[in-house]
C-alpha cells in the first residue's frame, strides 16, 4: 500500500489548504480537540494516518460506508472488471446494470418492495421518497422523528433539526416532528393531510435510542388506518449491520418506502437508493421522466451494489455479524456506559451529557476511530467493519475495556 498524499509535503500543508479551500470549522475543530487526522493508506478494518503512519481501527465506518471493510477485495475486482469495459452509463437510457441491482434489492424484500429509484446520496435518497409518497397520496404533510437525521439536502434537511437548518434560512412548509418513541404524540400530529411519516427504525445521530416494544408496529398501524405512508430510512440500519438486511424485519413492519445508502457502494462507488411499493413506484409511468438524477444508479455504482448485496444476503455473513455483535455485547456488559445494541449496531451511552465524546477523544489516542451521536452527545457510536476477524475483535474488545473501564 502506498499513499502519495496528492503531493502535500506535510500536514501542515494540507490542512492549510483545506482550511482556506475546503471547510475552516473541520480543520479548526479537529485541531482543539488534539485529534488531527488526515487518513492515508487504508485496509480492511484499519486506515492509517497519512503523515505519522498510526493505525486506527475504524470503528464509525461513516456511519455504514465501509461495513465491508476499506478497499473491500470483491468490491474492488468487480469495479475493475467493469471499468474495463463500461463506465457511469447515460441515466435517460434503460440499463442493464440498473436492472441486475434493482433486481438484487426487490429481493431483499423477498419481492414486496418491486420499485427502486436509485440515487448518489442518502439525502437526495430520501428526498424522492418525500416526493413519491407526496405523489402517491396526493397529501403534502410529513412527519418525522426530533433529533433525528436524513440529510442535507431539500426535502431531507426539512425533517431535521433546526440547527442546520436556521443558518441557511432553509424554510420548508409542510414538515412536523415528534419525539421519538411516543406513539400519542405521533397519534396527534399525523392527519388526513400526512402524506408520510419518516424514520429510522433506530435513529442513529440520536444516539441509537432502541425501540420500545411495539412502537414500530403502532407506528406502522397508524399510518395504515391514516391512510399515510411509512418511509423507513435504513441508511445507516440496513445492508446487514444489524444482523438482518434489513432492520425493520426484526420489527415485523411492512414499510411503503426504505431508503439505502452509504454501504450500498462498499466504500467504493457512491450510490443510493429508493425501493418503495409497485403504487408508489407508478409515478415513473404516470409521470416518465419526471425524476432525473445524471450520476444516481451510474452503472458503475451498480456492479459495486449488486457485489455488496451478493456478499450481504448471505447467510452465513448474517449470521456471523449477529455473533460478532453477541460478542461485542458480552465483552462490553460491565463497562461504565448502557449498552445499545442491536447486531453490529452499537451506540455507548454514558451518563455525564458529553461522555461519548469524551470516550471518542480516548479511544483515538489508542488507535480506535469511532464518533459520538451528533444529536446526543453522551452517545459514543460504535460500529466497526462487519468484516472483522476474531483476532482484531478481540483487540478491540480489550482495548475498550482497558481504556474506557
Ligand atoms: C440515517 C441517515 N439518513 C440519511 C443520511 C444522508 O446521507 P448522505 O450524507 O449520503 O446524503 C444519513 C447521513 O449520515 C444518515 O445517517
Amino acid at each position: 500500500m502506498t499513499s502519495d498524499n496528492a503531493g502535500f509535503p506535510d500536514r501542515e500543508a494540507v490542512e492549510e489548504s483545506y482550511h482556506r479551500h475546503v471547510d475552516a470549522g473541520r480543520v479548526d475543530t479537529w485541531k482543539m480537540a488534539d485529534m488531527q487526522l488526515v487518513m492515508g493508506e487504508r485496509e480492511g478494518v484499519r486506515f492509517s494516518d497519512a503523515f505519522t503512519g498510526k493505525s486506527y481501527v475504524n470503528c464509525h465506518c461513516n456511519g455504514g460506508v465501509f461495513n465491508l471493510g476499506h478497499r473491500n477485495p470483491q468490491v474492488i475486482a468487480a469495479v475493475r472488471d467493469a471499468m474495463d469495459h463500461i463506465d457511469i452509463g447515460n441515466h435517460h437510457l434503460v440499463s442493464s446494470h440498473r436492472a441486475a441491482a434493482a433486481q438484487r434489492l426487490v429481493d431483499s424484500t423477498g419481492g414486496r418492495l418491486t420499485g427502486v429509484v436509485f440515487g448518489t446520496s442518502g439525502g437526495e435518497a430520501i428526498d424522492l421518497a418525500i416526493k413519491a409518497a407526496r405523489h402517491a397520496t396526493g397529501r403534502d404533510g410529513i412527519v418525522s422523528v426530533e433529533g433525528a437525521y436524513h440529510g442535507h439536502t431539500g426535502l431531507a434537511l426539512a425533517t431535521g433539526e433546526a440547527k442546520f437548518r436556521d443558518p441557511f434560512r432553509h424554510v420548508v412548509p409542510g414538515f412536523d416532528q415528534v419525539p421519538y418513541n411516543d406513539i400519542d404524540s405521533m397519534s396527534a400530529a399525523v392527519d388526513d393531510n400526512t402524506a408520510a411519516v419518516i424514520l429510522e427504525a433506530i435513529p442513529a445521530t440520536l444516539g441509537f435510542p432502541m425501540p420500545e416494544t411495539g412502537y414500530l408496529p403502532a407506528v406502522e398501524r397508524l399510518c395504515r388506518d391514516r391512510g399515510t405512508l411509512l418511509i423507513i430510512d435504513e441508511v445507516q440500519t440496513g445492508l446487514g449491520r444489524t444482523g438482518t438486511v434489513w432492520y425493520h424485519e426484526q420489527e415485523s413492519i411492512e414499510p411503503d418506502m426504505v431508503v439505502a445508502g452509504k454501504g450500498l457502494g462498499g466504500g467504493i462507488y457512491p450510490i443510493a437508493a429508493t425501493l418503495m411499493t409497485a403504487e408508489v413506484h407508478s409515478f415513473t409511468s404516470d409521470e416518465p421522466f419526471s425524476h432525473i438524477s445524471t450520476f444516481g444508479g451510474a452503472e458503475l455504482g451498480c456492479v459495486a451494489a449488486s457485489t455488496v448485496l451478493d456478499i450481504i444476503t448471505d447467510p452465513r455473513f448474517l449470521a456471523r455479524v449477529r455473533e460478532v455483535g453477541d460478542r461485542i455485547g458480552r465483552g462490553l456488559e460491565d463497562g461504565p456506559f448502557e449498552i445499545r445494541r442491536r447486531g453490529m449496531l452499537t451506540g455507548l451511552k454514558f451518563s455525564e451529557p458529553m461522555g461519548g465524546m469524551a470516550a471518542m477523544k480516548t479511544l483515538f489516542d489508542e488507535g480506535v476511530y469511532s464518533f459520538f451521536a451528533g444529536n446526543d452527545p453522551s452517545v459514543l457510536q460504535f460500529k466497526p467493519a462487519l468484516v472483522i476477524s476474531d483476532h482484531d475483535l478481540d483487540w478491540l474488545i480489550t482495548t475498550v475495556r482497558r481504556v474506557l473501564g
